[in-house]
């Protein structure tokens, strides 16, 4: 991929201004959504947003966005409520210390998560583009892969399930007997299966005017269920079951966002690796120079985050 010199694209109150530094290579863009109100974390999130609260060693967004990396997206768009919007914009800016290129958008009220494709749709362009949930966690080796594969498809969506205890909390898949995908329902009272859609989708060019064509459920919502739905009725719909070993969570609740700490600082101190490394993500991507991750190394020297940017840095000289 070649990489332009500096720049960036920003987009508010539906205003964009397009510079992009990457041209050639794949065209896949990625959105965050990381609004709402949190409520279901009161009152911790009475004055920060959700996905800025701490997870183990660093904010929660790290986790999702490092995702969208593993997959090879670089232009991504980041969408929160008016109030929290800023502070993602002191966190990464441009994004070009990062290498990528980020841009942001207000969401005004929480209206579905279906909406960001409206919100976004000039970001998109009419191109494919995958979205993740900001609170949203994904884990194991065989992911990088899966995200490869499904962002490299030219028609059709990709989704994402796993395997859950609580079905009614999510959206739900039925499969038929040659465990293909024949429904999906949003939070069932009687959930067809233990297999939930996670929070990460891969739509090609079509998502906008998909999504422009929904209607607001009975809560109120543009809902993710009914997009899914249009692709699964349209035989365009692929449902990826994640095997044990892959990790998803969820950390939208006081019980899952403790049990995501947990198993960060599990996988953290007995592994010895590190996971929703944004630097590491971006190097390995070739989307970040190896001076510029040992300049993160240097600025976290004080913390093990710093220490583990080193040795990955170290690392890379070997090749
Ligand atoms: C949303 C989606 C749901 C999905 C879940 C994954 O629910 O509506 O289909 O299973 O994310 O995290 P929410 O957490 O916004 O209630």
């Amino acid at each position: 991929m070649q990489q332009l010199s500096g720049g960036m694209q920003n987009i508010e109150n539906g205003q964009l201004t397009k510079y992009n530094r990457f041209r050639n290579g794949d065209q896949m863009k990625g959105i965050i959504l990381a609004g709402g109100t949190g409520s279901r974390l009161f009152p911790m999130t009475l004055v920060t947003s959700k996905q800025l609260l701490p997870v183990y060693d660093k904010p929660m967004i790290y986790y999702p966005m490092s995702t969208l990396l593993q997959a090879g997206i670089h232009e991504i768009l980041i969408i929160s409520t008016p109030e929290d919007l800023p502070n993602f914009r002191r966190l990464f800016g441009s994004g070009e210390a990062l290498g990528i290129s980020l841009s942001y958008m207000v969401q005004e009220k929480p209206e579905g998560l279906a909406q960001a494709f409206l919100l976004g749709r000039e970001f998109i362009g009419g191109e494919p583009c995958a979205m993740i949930l900001g609170d949203n966690l994904f884990h194991g080796a065989g992911l990088p892969l899966l995200l490869k594969k499904a962002a490299k498809k030219e028609r059709g969506a990709t989704i994402f399930a796993a395997y859950t205890k609580t079905p009614e909390r999510f959206g739900v898949v039925e499969f038929d007997s040659q465990h293909r995908a024949v429904s999906i329902e949003e939070k069932p009272e009687k959930p067809k299966s233990d297999y939930c859609v996670t929070g990460l989708y891969f739509y090609d060019g079509r998502a906008s005017e998909f999504a422009a064509e929904l209607t607001p459920s009975a809560r109120g919502e543009l809902e993710i269920t009914d997009l899914n739905n249009r692709y699964l009725n349209a035989g365009d719909l692929e449902v990826v079951c994640l095997d044990k070993d892959t990790i998803w969570m969820d950390m939208g609740t006081v019980a899952s966002l403790w049990e995501a700490q947990e198993v960060v600082k599990r996988i953290q101190q007995e592994n010895g690796t590190h996971i929703g490394m944004l630097e590491e993500a971006a190097f390995r991507q070739g989307f970040l120079s190896r001076e510029a991750l040992a300049a993160y190394a240097e600025k976290y020297r004080a913390t093990a985050y710093g220490a583990y940017l080193k040795n990955i840095c170290e690392e890379g000289k070997k090749y």
